[in-house]
This record gives C-alpha cells, structure tokens and sequence, in this order.
C-alpha cells in the first residue's frame, strides 16, 4: 500500500460514516496568539470546542500539516536521531463536535486497523487515564482487544493539552509492537514496555475533549463533549508497510534518494570513495524532515527573520543547511528539494505547487547568506574543539561569549551552536550567552536612540526660529504647529490614536532640563469640550532650542500651519517649581553647612520630589541632616522673594552666582536670586533657566526623605516639599 492509499483509505472510512471531510488548515494558526505553530489537528476547532463558534458539520475527517518546534510540543532534538519524531508532519483526524463520544471513538479506531488495516491485534495496546473508568470499559466491551493490553497511565501520558491554556480531556491512545529488536533494553536493562522504550510507538490518539484549561490552571468543564483523534501519518505508514523507520518509507525515500544524488554528485568531484555512515545517514534524515517545515511554514505565510516564527524556521533552515555540509553540500541545495515535495505532497497540499517558485526564490537565498558564513563558524568552533583536545580539558565547553559571537558575526543559531558541540562531547554556557544578548539588546536600544536623535536634528534644522517659551508668564496659550514627527518622519497630520512629536513656534510647555522634568498638558484646537481636536502631551524635552512635545492624539486630528490651544497641567508644575526652588535653598544650605566644596554633581526634579547629588566624603550625621533641613525651612517660612533676572554671564559671576559646571551658558544668562537665611549676605544665587516659586513661602515646607551614596565622594538627598 502507497502512502496516498492509505491517507485515501483512512479519509473513506470515516466518510462512509457520515463524516465531512475538510482540508488542513495553514501551519499558522489563525487569530490564536497562544500558539506560534498549528501543533495539532484540534487547533482550527478551538473555537467550536470553547462554544465561541458553531460547527459547520458535527463530524469531520481530515489530514492536518503539524509543525512540532516550540512550546509545550517541542520534538525538535530527537529528529533524524529516532526514526518517527518530525518537525512536520501529517495528523489523520476524525472529529465529533458533541456528536457521537468515546464509544464510536474506541469502536470504529479498532475497526479501521484491525478490519480494514488488518493490524495484528497481539501487537496493539490502549492506554487509558487513570480515573477513566468508562474509557477502559469500552476497550473491554467494544473490541477484542487483549484485555492485557489495556493501561492505566497518569496526566503526562493520558491527559491531553494544546499548551499551557485551552481545550483538553483524557485520552485514550493506541500503540503499536514494534516486535524485539527495536528497542535496546536486553542491553541496558531498561524497562521495557509501552511509554517505556521504542519497540512500542503510539500510533493513535483518541481525546476526549471536555475541559478549558484556564490561565489560572484551572479546569473548567465545557457545555459540550468532544472528540479529537490524532494519528501521526507518516509512523502510521511506516507500520502499515513494515518499515524500521519512518524515513524508509514511500514518503520520504524520494527526498533522501534525491539528498543522496546530490551529495554523490559532490563526493565523486571531492571524495571518491566516502562510505555511507551513521552521520550521513543522520544528516539525510534531518534534512529531509527539516525541509517539509521550512517549505510548509513560508508557503502558509512565514518569512525566515530574526524573531518569532520566522527565526523557528531561520533556525531550521540552518540546522539543514549544516547537516547539508557534513555531505559536503557547500553550495545551496534545500531549495531544489522542493521539487520532490511538489511531487509527494502536491495533490493534499496544493499550496505547494502554487507557491513552488516563491519557496525556491526565499530558500535559495536563505542558504546563500548563511552559507557565507557557515564555514567560518564551524572554523572557529573547530578550533576550540582541537585546542581543548591537546590541552584534554575536563569542563568541556564553549564560552558564552563565543556561542554569542558565534550568532551574531556568523549567524548560528543557539541551537546550532549547541548541536555541534554536544557531537563533540562539549556544552554550551547558556546563561553567559544569555548575559551577551541582553548587553547586546541594551546597546542597539542606545544606537536607536542615537539614530531618532540623528533625525530630529535634522528635521529642526529646516526650521529657522528657535521656540519660544512664555510658561514663567502664563500656563496656557497660543501656538502655532509648525512640525510633527511621526516614526522618524515629518508628517503634515495625525490622526486620532497616532503618536508623534510637535513643534511649535511658541509654547508654554517647560522642556526637560537642567534637571527639571518636562510639562505634561494637553494640545487642542479649542475649548475640550466641544467637538475639536486633541493631543495628550505626556513629557516635554528640549533640543537645540526646540521644545518637542511627546504624546499622542486623543480625538481628531491636528494638521502643521494650524494654531492651537496649549495648556499645561498646572498642578504638577506648580509641584515641580516648589522642588526647583527648594533644590536651590538646599544647595544654599549645604554650602553653608557641609562647606563651600559642596557642587552639584547632578539633579532631578519632578512634581513628586527632588533629587540631588553633590560632592562630599563622609555620609551625613543626624545632626547635620536636621540642621540643612531646619535651614531650608526657615527659608521658607520667612517668605523670601525669589529674584528672577538676566545678565551677563560676568555680571551674575561677580554676584557670587553659582553656575552649574556642566551646563553651557550663552552670553546672557538668566539668575535665581533668594536669600537663603536670615544671616546677613546669605543668599542662594544660581545660573538657572527653571521654573520657580515667586516667594519661598509657596514651598510650604521641606523634608528630607533619604540621605545616601551614589559613588565615591558623591552623596544624593531625596526630599520633597508642600503636601506630598
Ligand atoms: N490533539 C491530540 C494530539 O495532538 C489528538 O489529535 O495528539
């Protein structure tokens, strides 16, 4: 019997009882962010299971495409090494939705392999959940199955689950005796028997389908039954047409035939009497699994990239790619092997055909880019390999930073990496790898910022009058809207949710600086209340004179040219100001207290709190604590006024102003005057260009919250002001 026969054989049986039969749905699943892969036949009937949708028909049959790489059904490491595990492979299905249950289930699966398939019935096993009673029943009074034959097994075994969340139910699964020889457990004295060793391969799943796993674990019960059958195609085939192994079948002997020709072609030029081995044998395998997913996966939707589904399949792709070169295949060659899929698999799956010159094109040039680097790699991994060898090393390993340059100049995946060295008896440092990434990460989100910052340079240049700022004055006003940046690009709109920066040519938004955070506020085309426009401001900063409000639209939309309405949010302003002043008296106060050597070696000023780093060597005594903090507070109390002036940057220097060392001050600078204390000549006196109190009295009252060491030499105080 044919592989084609067989799948047509199965599809008849459940026809003649009354089943419909439907075409498999795409390798991606289909608006379910839980799942990365179509892992199973039931994923395109969660819906109906979960009772969201209505089924089009209470029994179905079909052949699903099933892809096993990732999350809880992950069979990626035994491929080519066992003889039945696959990334892709064929699910034959029969499905009830709260139609017929276990009964038909159990009768008609025993029906179909030992009437129709004529399976030898000493060789067939049932497993059932250990608490389903009914299940084990049935085998008993359904079939003739030896009733030796049927086992008790627990969750891991009987109890079956999509993923972590989702439709699931007891099970019931067949297994087929491979007969002695097939399993290795005379030798090692390993137990033998089902869920024990291979001689005994499940052929057959029967779920029954009748709970919701939810996120919190538990299980809820669902308004109907189900049945969900999975019978992985190709060890069914194997079976059928007694074969060791699911790669000596008639589904995949056409594409290792096909490897093979490839690799002599090569052998004959390079290495003329190469012996067939275990590896090489291991290497067609893999290859001619691997290629199924790599050319299923693209043909239903995924490009081969770095993140996601398309890194999975980047990932395969490369694993061949490398078995690929172990038969001394250096020039591409995956892509031609959807020739021989297009052959085998077009009549099921037709997207094969369709799709063949898409595929070629995307897996040619795959293989070419990774081929560039793959010798080099292996190079490097050679290498160590040796080295480690002379020096016969006992913590055999690759370091972390190598698996990770490893990935990055020449582009091996982890798995890769690790595949290679486990042949070679080494382990890879997954966790030093991990460190490399993250560092990695953390730099490209710095060059991101690099690039945005390139940017809005750039675009500011084009206009050629710096904001002007008039929030010491007022905290709402006019502005017309000159520029909106939208994703690094200048825009004439945005619309209601986008999100973008806007310049204006006046503002009474602060920007953030000289420690002071930026003005929050909202930007519209009139009174809120009416029907215009609306744009959030969630922060303010400045650059090169521009003040760059943040946010995004509300309601509307906002167009440049236009003139809008800016107002700020007035409380956290009049917050962040009282924080601002009372920076200034606390520097004041240190000087006066800790010695004139206290400098500002970095602020923050937000509406909750300040913050404020300076240069001393000892931490703070109790007392001097109190004694700042008293100081500031006097300053407060007796209500000074808070001087705001410009002139010349000599002018405020000769006033004993204190400038702040990192910041650069044009000609004319603008000056904070209070005084400081009651003392005569004490004053606080700072180049500044923040918002501030008119009086201190407005500040309420100060209170120094911690007092800590963020360096050598540098100490930071955090306080706050007012009612927080
Ligand atoms: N959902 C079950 C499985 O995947 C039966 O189809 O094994």
């Amino acid at each position: 019997m044919t592989y084609r026969e067989i799948r047509q054989q199965f599809f008849d049986f459940f026809i003649n009882k009354n089943h419909q039969l439907v075409t498999s749905a795409s390798v991606v699943p289909q608006g379910d962010a839980t799942l990365l892969f179509t892992n199973a036949g039931m994923n395109q009937f969660k819906d109906i299971f979960l009772g969201v949708s209505e089924p089009k028909h209470p029994r179905i049959v079909d052949t699903q495409k099933c892809i096993r790489v990732s999350g809880k059904h992950n069979d990626l490491e035994e491929v080519g090494i066992d003889t039945y595990h696959h990334t892709f492979f064929e699910m034959l299905g029969n499905w009830s939705f709260g139609d017929y249950y276990k009964k038909e289930a159990i009768a008609w699966a025993w029906e179909l392999l030992t009437e129709v398939w004529k399976l030898p019935k000493n060789k067939l096993y049932a497993t059932v959940y250990r608490t389903d009673g009914e299940a084990k029943e049935l085998w008993k009074n359904q079939t003739d199955i030896d009733r030796k034959h049927i086992l008790d097994f627990d969750e891991k075994d009987n109890f079956w689950e999509m993923g972590e969340t989702g439709p699931c139910g007891p099970c019931s699964e067949i297994h087929y005796d491979l007969g002695e020889g097939h399993c290795d457990c005379l030798q090692t004295g390993n137990k033998c028997g089902v869920n024990q060793c291979d001689r005994y391969i499940e052929i057959w799943n029967l779920v029954f389908i009748q709970y919701n796993r939810l996120p919190s674990g538990e299980l809820e019960e669902l308004s109907s039954k189900y049945v969900d059958t999975g019978m992985g195609f190709e060890r069914l085939v194997s079976v059928l047409q007694g074969k060791k192994s699911n790669y000596d079948t008639d589904i995949f002997i056409p594409l290792i035939d096909f490897v093979s020709k490839l690799s002599a072609q090569v052998a004959k030029k390079n290495h003329p009497q190469k012996a067939i081995s275990r590896s090489d044998q291991i290497a067609k395998r893999v290859i001619a699994d691997h290629i199924r997913a790599i050319a299923f996966s693209i043909a239903d939707g995924v490009t081969p990239s770095n993140e996601g589904r398309g890194y999975v399949i980047r990932r395969i792709l490369r694993r061949a790619c490398r078995y690929g070169r172990n038969l001394g295949l250096k020039e591409p060659f995956l892509y031609k092997l959807t020739e021989v899929l297009k052959e085998q698999l077009g009549d099921i799956f037709p997207e094969i055909i369709e799709k063949e010159k898409y595929l070629r094109k995307i897996i040619f040039s795959e293989e070419e880019i990774f081929n560039k680097t793959l010798g080099r790699g292996l190079k490097r991994l050679e290498d160590i390999f040796s080295r480690n060898q002379d020096q016969q090393v006992i913590d055999a390993h690759i370091d972390g930073k190598v698996a990770f340059e490893l990935y990055d100049t020449y582009g091996f995946p982890l798995d890769l990496t690790s595949l290679i060295a486990g042949e070679k008896g080494f382990r890879v440092d997954e966790v030093g790898f991990a460190v490399e990434m993250e560092n990695q990460k953390k730099r490209s989100k710095k060059e991101k910022k690099n690039d945005d910052l390139f940017y809005l340079t750039k675009a500011l240049s084009k206009l050629d009058k710096k904001t002007k700022y008039y929030g010491d004055e007022k905290t709402e006003g006019e502005g017309r809207l000159l520029l909106i940046i939208n994703n690094n690009q200048s825009v004439d709109s945005l619309t209601e949710g986008e999100e973008g920066i806007l310049i204006f040519d006046d503002t009474p938004f602060y920007g953030e600086s000289g420690g002071q955070i930026g003005d929050e506020g909202v930007i519209s085309d009139g009174p809120l209340q009416t029907k215009g426009s609306s744009f959030k401001v969630t922060t303010t900063k400045k650059l090169e004179g521009f003040h760059l409000h943040y946010g995004q639209v509300m309601k509307g939309c906002l167009g440049t040219e236009k003139k809008y309405q800016l107002s700020i949010l007035t409380e956290n302003r009049f917050n962040t100001r009282k924080n601002h002043s009372a920076t200034h008296l606390l520097q004041a106060s240190l000087r006066e207290v800790l010695g004139s050597h206290v400098k500002q070696a970095g602020s923050l000023v937000t509406p909750e709190k300040l913050r404020f780093d300076f240069n001393h060597f000892n931490s703070l005594t109790k007392e001097e604590i109190e004694k700042i903090e008293r100081r500031v507070n006097e300053a407060i109390w007796r209500n000074y006024p808070a001087h705001i002036s410009e002139m010349t940057m000599k002018e405020a220097i000769n006033r004993g102003a204190i400038a702040f060392f990192e910041e650069k001050y044009g000609e004319v600078v603008r000056v904070i005057d209070m005084k400081s204390n009651a003392d005569e000549g004490s004053h606080s006196i700072e180049l500044c260009g923040g918002s501030h109190v008119k009086t201190t009295g407005e500040i309420g009252v100060f209170k120094i919250l911690m007092e800590s060491s963020v360096a050598a030499g540098i100490r930071r105080i955090e306080a706050t002001t007012g009612e927080h």
